[in-house]
């Protein structure tokens, strides 16, 4: 019997709406021993991030629901409490998908093992070195194919994924224009980003005509390459705005997540897709795994050049997790939200 306490927080209904406590409860229960190759992390970071709220639901996805019952599903940063397994010794550090808890027990070849020698704060590796700045790379770069002097607009643009594919848009030379939800946000996307342009889409007024109009203000020359990371609306009014053989990357739609009756609205004009000549394609990040090795060193290199930025929110202590991931869906985050439990 081990010796060690689990907190968890766990799913004990499918959320109809925005996840209430009630759906996600905590409790305490034994960490559960390493079975042969498995060992037990003590979680470090736990990475918050729009897609888990799909994993709630049992809508068809990328990958399983999470099952009621379990713990909430969430890529985690750790240091290993015990090992059975002979890649990893106690006090190593590993990256894999735990949960919402304070000890996953999982396989070890599961785990990516990280460095802390090499001096990176650990959680850049759920962000900017990790999934979302992948999602970014190959996204926009695989998708969208953008190329020097074409428009780029990109949606919820000062987030973790958004603000990454800008500043990656601007060095392939096109023009950028950001959308996002306060004054704040895009004036960081224009001052320190160096976008060409920003909307706050919530003082445009939020109607797909009104959001046209904006885009069409923002982007005199049309729209080639739109990366969506919201849906509803604003793809609506994007598609109205693109060109000739525009490419639209669907990389998430967060404006419906707690829709209670999912697809909830979606764009009425997809004519615009054979008016125009469009290519739209959805994609998940992991579609690329054989290539994260390139994207890590390739956004690694950027980083130490200064050629990228990122902002990452940090907040300290399990027991706050329900109410850090709304932030993400009330846009009170600020770039990659991150959870971390202090050794
Ligand atoms: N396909 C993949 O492999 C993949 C991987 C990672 C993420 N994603 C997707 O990428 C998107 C961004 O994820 P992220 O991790 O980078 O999160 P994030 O952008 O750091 O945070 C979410 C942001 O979305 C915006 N938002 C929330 N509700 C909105 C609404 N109703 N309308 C417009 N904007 C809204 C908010 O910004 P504002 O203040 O600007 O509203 C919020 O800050 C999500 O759709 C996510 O599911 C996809």
């Amino acid at each position: 019997m081990s010796t060690l306490e689990n907190r968890q927080y766990y799913l004990a209904s499918r959320p109809a709406g925005a996840p209430t406590p009630q759906d996600v409860p905590c409790r305490d229960v034994p960490v559960a021993e390493p079975a042969e190759g498995e060992v037990v992390l003590r979680n470090l970071y736990i990475s918050l991030d729009p897609a888990i709220r799909g994993w709630m639901g049992d809508d068809p996805n990328y990958i399983e629901p999470i099952a009621i019952g379990d713990p909430v599903r969430a890529t985690i940063i750790g240091r290993v409490e015990k090992s059975a397994s002979e890649d990893f010794k106690p006090g190593d550090v590993a990256m894999v998908m735990g949960g919402w808890e304070r000890y996953s027990t999982v396989p070890a070849a599961m785990c990516t093992a990280l460095d802390e020698s090499a001096g990176v704060p650990l959680s850049y590796y759920l962000g900017v070195l990790g999934p979302t700045g992948l999602t970014a790379y190959f996204g926009l770069l695989e998708v969208g194919k953008p190329q020097a002097g074409e428009t780029v607009l990109v949606s919820a643009a000062a987030g973790a994924v958004g603000s990454i594919v800008g500043q990656i848009a601007k060095m392939q030379g096109c023009r950028v224009v950001g959308m996002a939800g306060s004054e704040e946000k895009c004036a960081w996307l224009r001052d320190t980003l160096g976008f060409d342009a920003a909307i706050n889409y919530r003082s445009c007024g939020d109607d797909a005509a009104a959001l046209e109009g904006a885009i069409r203000e923002a982007c005199p020359d049309g729209v080639d390459v739109y990366f969506d990371n919201v849906g509803g609306n604003i793809l609506e009014a994007a598609l109205a705005c693109l060109n000739k053989f525009a490419r639209v990357a669907v990389c998430g739609w967060i404006s419906t997540y707690n829709m209670a009756d999912a697809p909830g609205p979606s764009a009425r004009n997809l004519w615009q897709l054979v008016a125009n000549s469009v290519t739209i394609q959805g994609f998940v990040v992991i579609d690329y795994m054989d290539r994260f090795p390139e994207g890590i060193a390739q956004l690694a290199e950027w980083v130490m050049a200064g050629k990228l930025q990122f902002r990452e929110e940090v907040v300290e202590g399990l027991d706050n997790i329900l109410p850090t991931f709304l932030k993400l869906f009330d846009g009170s985050n600020s770039g990659k939200l991150v959870i971390s439990i202090p050794e």
